[in-house]
């Protein structure tokens, strides 16, 4: 274009450019947001703080403690972790023990007849000569008084249900009348016959 320049008729005709226009934020949006942070604020110093740590939780430690002497919790004690830890280091996790050395669990006379003298075997131990499945080993069983009746019953109804072994399972309070019975024991039986001459057999 040439001096002067003169408005050209393309040029009238053009619109000015748009621009933004002035928007705020609604009014009650920061008023909004000013009073959530004063309420948090508040919250927070108002809050008890290094108090109860069970804040909102009602249960009292009582009720999140295991019933060990519940009976009906016998079901809720798990006899075959109980096993693994405590039993199948000797007598392995098959139950079939170790010849010569550990006895077998799998068809034991022990395990599946009267679990009275189960009962005795666990709470008390035995050391000395034993006849399992016409093999007589003499070793030492350990006792395993420290356990809870609930655990003993878990324990034995697992051994008693596993590895094809078929007897039935055995309550807490079956433990607990063993027990009670041979409270007076502090050694384990002096083997089978031992356990024999205690239980009149
Ligand atoms: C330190 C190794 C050891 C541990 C652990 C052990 N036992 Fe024994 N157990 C033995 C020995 C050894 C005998 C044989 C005792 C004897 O010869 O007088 C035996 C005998 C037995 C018997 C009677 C014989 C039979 O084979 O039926 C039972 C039942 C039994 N144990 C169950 C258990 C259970 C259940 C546990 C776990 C709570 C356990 N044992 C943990 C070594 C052990």
């Amino acid at each position: 274009m040439k001096w002067p320049f003169r408005a050209s008729s393309a040029h009238t005709r053009e619109q000015v450019d748009p621009d933004e226009a002035d928007r705020p934020l609604p009014w009650f949006l920061p008023m909004f947001i000013g009073a959530m942070v004063m309420w948090g604020a508040y919250y927070i110093v108002e809050t008890p703080s290094g108090g109860d740590s069970l804040l909102g939780d009602q249960r009292s430690l009582e009720a999140l403690m295991p019933k060990a002497e519940d009976p009906s919790g016998a079901a809720k004690v798990d006899g075959a972790g109980l096993f693994g830890a405590k039993c199948a280091a000797c007598h392995q996790a098959s139950g079939a023990g170790v010849p010569g050395v550990f006895p077998p669990l799998v068809n034991s006379e022990w395990v599946i007849g009267d679990p009275k003298v189960l009962a005795r075997i666990l709470l008390h131990g035995i050391s000395g000569e034993l006849s399992v499945l016409g093999t007589v080993y003499k070793g030492a069983m350990p006792s395993f008084k420290s356990l809870s009746d609930a655990e003993l019953a878990a324990l034995m109804s697992h051994l008693r249900s596993q590895w094809g072994n078929s007897a039935g399972p055995v309550q807490p309070e079956r433990v607990k009348a063993e027990r009670e019975a041979t409270a007076e024991r502090s050694a384990p039986y002096e083997g089978e016959a031992g356990l024999k001459a205690e239980l009149g057999l």
